[in-house]
């Protein structure tokens, strides 16, 4: 195992080990590309919605957000053309009956070539996927896939059906009685709920183009190659916003929400070098223009966050379908013409990425095994996350040093004075440095230790995460010293 396999294996267990994710239904052996996410994963997956929300409806006064149902009417997916096209090519192994994402079992082969030192080949293939998979050549696919030997996981073998479509959507039944019910999808993407309501939060919102729609929620695909822990999952989480804009204006508003898209990342501090642009080369079926924001997870740079051109395609498709006019009149005057702008179907620049993926974009960001020489010569070593304060799961650990002597009634009435600003962990057991490695673990900022000297002076030594430096503050600097770092 390579060091970076290595070190995702280690965040795969230190996420179930310290109550951040669990497989799904674990107790039966789980389901395949299904997580849960537990006490600490929960609330960093909550702060991490919360941060995405709050940058896009509160931040920006020309963004309202909407929550959508799961379900939605069939001919929804027909006129936004997942019905016909929401399919990715496969291969089957002949012997293993494995079935592969064509690009997933290719990259798969270049990252064994990298670990092997051949990144140069491992790039001309790739190359030579991104120029097949552009012209839908699913014969010059499966020829590349033979010509480099490409062989099964399972199998061992290169015996290779020819590749085919398959359409991605988990279908079901609306209503008790199978025969008459009708067949629904659950959704593949939120971005279709805030199509269909365009009109309803365009009118009811009083919303002049340009303006944005934001939803999170959960989504639906029946991935076929689902691997890498949270990476890809067949029910994940997205968090989508369409940006409804002048036709004409589209290219100016891509550039904009690029940068503004890779300047949201960078704002939390993770460094520039372990984020990349990847413009596509083919474009999905409703794609003008589109990137993805790329990051280096130890599998290597892969997407988190995709921006597309959408053109007007799925405002057009649903008025079609429909039969209800999805226009917009802008009263803005044209400078050219001297006269309203008037009727027109907007288009639409989207930012959509995925909550799973940026959850664990964090975990290993966050995730470092430290070790150092004491004074006496030992070693000491700790795993700690460093998870930017503001979204970390515990904000602050209130740490009695004795559960006698008065100190957890100090302690207590510190956690009941900022208990309802931000998330405080309270803890009385064990030695003080063993609660001080437990909350590195799951990236707790601040841990403050109430002693005998409190009662004295009121003050408390208050100790920093990254650095594990400490020091000594009034009691009635906490609360503060925390909302700063968290603001
Ligand atoms: N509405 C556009 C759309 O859905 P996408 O590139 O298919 O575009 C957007 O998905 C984001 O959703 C991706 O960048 C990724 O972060 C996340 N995502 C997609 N499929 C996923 C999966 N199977 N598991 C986890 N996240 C996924």
């Amino acid at each position: 195992m390579s060091i970076q396999e290595n070190k995702f294996q280690a965040i795969i267990s230190h996420a179930k080990e310290y109550g951040f994710v669990f497989q799904s239904s674990e107790i039966y052996d789980g389901l395949s590309a299904v997580y849960d996410y537990g006490p600490y994963g929960s609330e960093l997956k909550k702060n991490i919605r919360d941060h995405w929300w709050k940058s896009m409806t509160q931040l920006h006064e020309n963004i309202v957000g909407v929550d959508a149902a799961i379900f939605m009417h069939p001919t929804t997916w027909k006129a936004s053309g997942h019905v016909d096209n929401f399919s990715d090519p496969m291969i089957d192994n002949k012997d293993s009956k494995k079935r592969y994402r064509v690009d997933h079992l290719i990259e798969a082969h270049a990252d064994k070539l990298i670990e092997g030192g051949k990144a140069d080949e491992a790039k001309a293939l790739l190359d030579a996927m991104e120029q097949l998979l552009g012209k839908d050549d699913y014969a010059g696919l499966k020829q590349l896939i033979e010509d480099n030997n490409v062989v099964c996981t399972i199998s061992g073998t290169k015996n290779w059906t020819d590749i085919r479509q398959f359409n991605l959507m988990f279908d079901t039944k609306l209503g008790s009685v199978t025969d008459e019910a009708d067949t629904i999808y659950l959704r593949p993407e939120t971005a279709q709920g805030i199509f269909v309501n365009f009109l309803n939060v365009q009118k009811t919102a009083r919303m002049k183009v340009p303006f944005g729609i934001a939803q999170t929620g959960k989504a639906f695909r029946n991935e076929i190659v689902a691997r890498q822990f949270i990476f890809r999952m067949r029910e994940f989480e997205q968090m989508e916003m369409q940006f409804f804009v002048r036709p004409g204006t589209e290219g100016e508003w891509y550039k904009y929400w690029k940068e503004a898209r890779l300047k949201w990342h960078l704002e939390l501090g993770i460094p520039q070098d372990k984020y990349r642009f990847h413009d596509h080369v083919k474009l999905a079926f409703y794609a003008k223009e589109a990137c993805d924001i790329e990051f280096d997870f130890p599998m290597g740079f892969k997407e988190v966050e995709g921006i597309h051109s959408r053109t007007d395609h799925d405002l057009s498709q649903h008025q079609k379908f429909s039969k209800k006019k999805m226009n917009y009149f802008d009263n803005d005057v044209d400078e050219a013409t001297g006269k309203p702008y008037g009727n027109y179907i907007p288009y639409v620049i989207e930012t959509s990425i995925g909550l799973d993926r940026m959850f664990l974009l964090i975990m290993c960001s966050a995730y470092e095994e430290e070790k150092w020489a004491k004074e006496d010569g030992s070693e000491d070593s700790r795993v700690v996350l460093h998870i930017p304060a503001k979204l970390a799961p515990n904000k602050l650990a209130i740490l009695p040093l004795l559960k006698k002597d008065g100190l957890p009634e100090i302690a207590r009435e510190l956690m009941n004075e900022c208990k309802s600003q931000f998330k405080c962990f309270y803890e009385e057991k064990d030695a003080i440095g063993r609660r001080y490695r437990r909350q590195d673990a799951i990236g707790t900022p601040f841990c403050v230790t109430i002693d005998h000297q409190t009662k004295e002076d009121q003050t408390v030594t208050i100790r920093y995460r990254d650095s594990m430096a400490q020091e000594r503050i009034h009691i009635s600097k906490v609360k503060e010293l925390v909302l700063n770092a968290i603001a």
